[in-house]
């Protein structure tokens, strides 16, 4: 047996996930499979707590909101970062508890904030309309909600740019320069309560220089909204600490993260004689390497390149044809021979810009064959879609040899589910 990581290896020339087979996986279930690594998944969460021990971890639901990884995240302790009504619903179904969670969105609809009063959660504003909205029907439901709000600290990183989310230019959160006076307004009205402040700098982000820009700013926020006489109960950073796709990629560890901006944050915190809790968002981190998907190669083709069509496609990873992502991709059936071919692994839907995997050196592929996709934890599943008429996949938990079920294939019927034909034309 040869280890490829902690989860994954080769044995008898096939990949193993957490002990088990994923050949045998992909022949029992089907493919398209995504396929989970219970252990991965929590060892990553204690990693990150491990490195801020005094933080509350807030899990970003968004990554992936199976009900088994909330779960498992639940019994771990995280909290929650959800970003609409169906995420809340499923993070409160998972057993998080409402005051671990707290609710983000740039344009919430008037049903999420009364969601938010009804279960008592904390929610991020974005802007003062929301705040105005806010007040008015926690006052109707005779409440007062605790609010934070979501920031645009003029950050950039060196991520792709449709996951940067902290410039000035971006759609999330209030400007640097707004900030303060919106804190204001925040204590003389009604029903809302300022208690926390709030920033999410971009996402795949390998290096460690704009957290602690981040922090600086933010802290220079604390200060003065300090001075308006709030009590900030916490400080939330966000998430965005990137993973290596490529293997040879050093990216930054959770310590790292820490130990950039817990200093600043401790420091800062001191001098000003308050005592917020710190709070993490991490999303990709805790779940992106701990799922594979599985897909079955239907064909090859030789023309001007080399194509490998396989049956995953876009829809049920978007990553590679939105942001132009690199997955690593492994014959799961010949995990350990040499390559022998340059190809193209593209999936069956109908835009050209259906490639999961281009240029990859892999060994001989041949109709049947199992190719699997690496690192797909994190907004995989979750961005899927049923573009082309396509059923979503079934997706499995594996521990300790051990497979679950935990979410079935969809068939045709999930397709049509909720369409309806009006009586006129039948
Ligand atoms: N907190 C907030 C408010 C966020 O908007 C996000 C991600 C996170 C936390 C978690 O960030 P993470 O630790 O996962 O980087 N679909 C894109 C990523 C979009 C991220 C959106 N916000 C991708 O596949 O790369």
């Amino acid at each position: 047996m040869s280890r490829i990581s902690d989860h994954l290896s080769i044995k008898n020339h096939h990949l193993t996930i957490g002990g088990v087979d994923a050949v045998s996986l992909a022949q029992e279930y089907g493919t398209p499979l995504y396929v989970i690594d219970e252990d991965r998944v929590r060892r990553n969460f204690r990693t990150f707590k491990g490195a801020f021990p005094d933080a509350d971890i807030y899990y970003a639901a968004k990554a992936n909101w199976n009900l088994a990884v909330l779960r498992i995240l639940a019994s771990e302790g995280a909290g929650a970062d959800v970003f609409s009504d169906g995420e809340l619903y499923a993070a409160l179904l998972a057993g998080i508890p409402p005051d671990r969670i707290l609710f983000n969105g740039n344009s919430k609809t008037i049903h999420e904030l009364q969601m938010a009063i009804d279960v008592g959660v904390r929610v991020s504003m974005d802007s003062l309309h929301e705040l105005y909205a806010l007040s008015n029907l926690a006052l109707e439901s005779g409440k007062t909600m605790d609010v934070a709000f979501r920031v645009n600290p003029d950050v950039s990183s060196d991520t792709h740019p449709k996951i940067a989310t902290g410039l000035a230019t971006s759609k999330f959160g209030i400007g640097y320069a707004d900030v303060v006076e919106a804190y204001n307004e925040a204590k003389k009205l009604p029903g809302v309560r300022p208690v926390g402040i709030h920033c999410h700098i971009g996402s795949q982000i390998t290096d460690i220089a704009p957290f602690r820009e981040a922090v600086e700013k933010m802290m220079d926020l604390a200060e003065q909204i300090t001075r308006l006489g709030i009590d900030l109960e916490f400080v939330d950073l966000g998430g965005g600490l990137g993973i290596p796709y490529q293997k040879e990629m050093e990216t930054p560890e959770p310590r790292d993260l820490a130990g950039a901006i817990l200093p600043i944050f401790d420091e800062r915190s001191k001098n000003l004689g308050i005592s917020p809790k710190l709070i993490l968002e991490p999303g990709r981190y805790i779940v992106g390497d701990a799922s594979i998907l599985l897909t079955g190669v239907n064909t090859i083709k030789r023309s001007a390149r080399n194509f490998v069509g396989v049956d995953v496609g876009l829809n049920l990873l978007i990553r590679p044809a939105m942001y132009d992502a690199y997955h690593e991709v492994i014959v799961a059936n010949k995990a350990d021979l040499d390559g022998a071919e340059t190809y193209d692994i593209v999936g069956p839907i109908c835009e050209s810009g259906d490639i999961v995997a281009k240029d990859r050196k892999l060994p001989l592929i041949e109709p049947g064959d199992v190719v699997a996709v690496l690192d797909v934890g994190a907004y995989g599943f979750s961005m899927s879609s049923q573009y082309n008429g396509r059923c979503r996949c079934a997706e499995v938990l594996v521990c300790d040899g051990r497979v679950d079920l935990i979410r079935r294939r969809e068939d045709y019927g999930d397709l049509i589910a909720k369409q309806a034909v009006p009586a006129r034309l039948l």
